[in-house]
């Protein structure tokens, strides 16, 4: 396993990192609770440390499954999690406010089984709580013991001046980015030059369709979130262009002896060489062929020929 250590901070992290979103149980089809957990421990025994998770996930079933999963391994990994949007009574908003986040956080802690949260991540912002106002409760829940770093999620170009003054104080941010999804591009390499923090990237198997193991004719159940044309990469002209981009992981996989969602792995830590990968896993098979990402590169030129078949 290749390990970073990110920004600011003296948390040393693998750089294939177990995203929860699938742990949550909810939208992704089915899953079993017992696989979830065998493919969390595979991951731990695997060298990997980290690992990414939100209070929303599942409503929260994604850290109780967590909790459940490292529990008795804490010391020997790194938990992220995010707060920020908030489900009640079937509703969603957006909130970033001290109140909001002192009792998200308790939530948080409490389903994870544990007492500290090393990276606390503002999954949105909500448009109305300054970021100040954000950053001194999350500097009140350091002192207390309660996270170790904060975060942030989904920002944009527009975000860096407003975050300038608070450089060094989040220490990473996370944004969605694949050879499915390069639209955030410009801005990740705006974000991590001008902030000076590690990119995590988000759907980086471009929420399965890198794995090279859907074609067209494939049809989601309705539990499943791909199943709708929000999910992009799994539609119309975009699935297209996937599928095209996936013929030429198959080749390159067989060239490497690698599998097909390692290459797609591969092709963004060595694009951006200060990444961490986050990527969602249903079972410990998963979790094994997405280790092989690690521990080699991909050649210049193979590099470049990705890059250009997947601009956008
Ligand atoms: N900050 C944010 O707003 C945000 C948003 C989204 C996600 N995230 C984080 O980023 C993580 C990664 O994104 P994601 O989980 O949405 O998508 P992803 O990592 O692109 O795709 C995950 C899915 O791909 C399939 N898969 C994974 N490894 C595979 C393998 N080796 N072989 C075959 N199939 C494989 C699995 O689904 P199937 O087997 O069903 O295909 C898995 O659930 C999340 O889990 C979450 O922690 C953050």
């Amino acid at each position: 396993m290749e390990y970073i250590t990110l920004k600011h901070s003296d948390l040393k992290v693998s750089r294939l990192c177990m995203g929860g979103c699938p742990l949550g149980g909810y939208g992704w089809g089915n899953t079993q609770e017992e696989e979830l957990i065998g493919a969390v421990q595979t991951a731990v025994d695997l060298g990997i440390n980290f690992f990414d998770t939100a209070d929303t996930y599942g409503l929260g079933q994604s850290e109780i499954t967590l909790g459940k999963a490292l529990s008795g391994r804490r010391k020997d990994v790194i938990i992220a999690s995010k707060f920020g949007v908030r489900v009640e009574n079937g509703k969603t908003t957006y909130d970033n406010s001290p109140e909001w986040i002192r009792e998200a956080l308790d939530a948080s802690l409490m389903r994870l089984g544990t007492d500290y949260i090393d990276l606390y991540q503002v999954h949105y912002r909500d448009g109305v709580t300054p970021i100040v106002t954000v950053m001194k409760t999350l500097e009140e829940m350091k002192r207390a013991g309660k996270i170790r770093y904060y975060g942030l999620s989904n920002v944009h170009e527009e975000d860096i001046e407003e975050l300038l003054p608070f450089t060094g104080k989040f220490i990473s941010f996370q944004n969605e980015y694949s050879l499915a999804c390069r639209k955030n591009e410009a801005e990740i390499i705006e974000i991590e030059k001008k902030l000076r923090m590690n990119p995590l990237t988000w759907g980086s198997l471009g929420q399965g369709i890198l794995t090279g193991k859907y074609d067209k004719n494939t049809v989601f159940d309705k539990n499943d979130r791909r199943s709708r044309e929000i999910y992009v990469n799994f539609h119309g002209d975009k699935l297209h262009k996937n599928l095209e981009i996936v013929e030429v992981l198959k080749k390159l996989s067989k060239k490497y002896e690698k599998p097909v969602s390692a290459v797609a792995i591969r092709y963004i830590l060595d694009y951006f060489p200060e990444s961490v990968v986050l990527c969602g896993a249903k079972r410990a098979s998963q979790v094994i062929g997405n280790i092989e990402g690690s521990n080699w590169k991909l050649d210049i030129e193979d590099l470049r020929y990705l890059e250009k078949i997947s601009r956008d």
